[in-house]
């Protein structure tokens, strides 16, 4: 049987990040090839359903279980569809958002993270430290605007590194979109990775440069979560 486009995501995955060294330029570029090529069918989302009336596919590497369609169109608030994670590289998920859905400022400590918009529009702000500390237990510093525009489906994935990239990341969903995202090694408190937010305070003299200062998690982001449709991945564990 051919294997799915998230198959293929999935085990050049294994591939790029079971080293214990980070991945090379050359191997995150290899990766994104595969990221390219997902559209939101292959994670088991109809990006084109506005009705509501989900429609049924057969995963046929499971044919007794008809799956119904997520409708992208349809999420009232942002919903993560987690496809895959393993303590020890990568994490691999979807989120969905509505028109006006905000995932505020968080960072991505010691992560290299590939995102790709498969489908929508998307207004997104990044940032990289310039120089940060630790005061009273939350993190402040200086940082440098990356991004500040919209990223509009099709368009090549994005990738962010522990150092570049713009680590620090806001979305605002400009139209019902929807993002799927890898990232390596996956958040983790235990591991010292936890997810962080932050607020920003613009420099009037310094343009393009801000203070971040750490937040407590905003009362009013609300994510769901749903459960992922699309084809069954062969991670070489029984999951049953
Ligand atoms: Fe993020």
């Amino acid at each position: 049987m051919e294997r799915s486009k998230i198959q293929c995501l999935y085990d050049a995955c294994t591939r790029v990040f079971s080293d214990r060294e980070p991945p090379t330029f050359q191997k995150i570029q290899w990766l994104r090839n595969f990221l390219d090529r997902i559209e939101a069918i292959d994670v088991g989302i109809d990006e084109f359903n506005s009705e509501g009336s989900p429609r049924s596919w057969i995963d046929p590497s499971s044919p007794n279980a008809r799956k119904e369609l997520i409708c992208g169109l349809t999420v009232t608030e942002i919903t993560y569809i987690h496809i895959y994670q393993s303590d020890d590289f990568s994490q691999i998920g979807v989120f969905c958002f509505p028109a006006g859905g905000k995932l505020p400022l968080h960072d991505h400590p010691g992560m290299t993270v590939l995102s790709k918009v498969l489908y929508g529009s998307v207004h997104v702000k990044s940032y990289d430290w310039v120089k940060a500390r630790t005061a009273s237990s939350r993190m402040v510093g200086l940082a440098s605007t990356v991004t500040d525009g919209v990223i509009k489906a099709p368009r090549e994935a994005s990738v962010l590194f522990p150092k570049s990239g713009g680590n620090i990341h806001s979305f605002t969903a400009l139209t019902p979109c929807a993002i799927l995202d890898v990232l390596s090694p996956p958040y983790s408190d235990e591991f010292g990775r936890p997810s962080t937010y932050f607020s920003e305070i613009p420099i009037p003299s310094l343009p393009g440069y801000v203070i971040l200062k750490e937040i407590d998690l905003p009362n009013d982001l609300v994510v769901t979560g749903a459960q992922y449709v699309g084809p069954q991945l062969d991670t070489g564990v029984d999951l049953s």
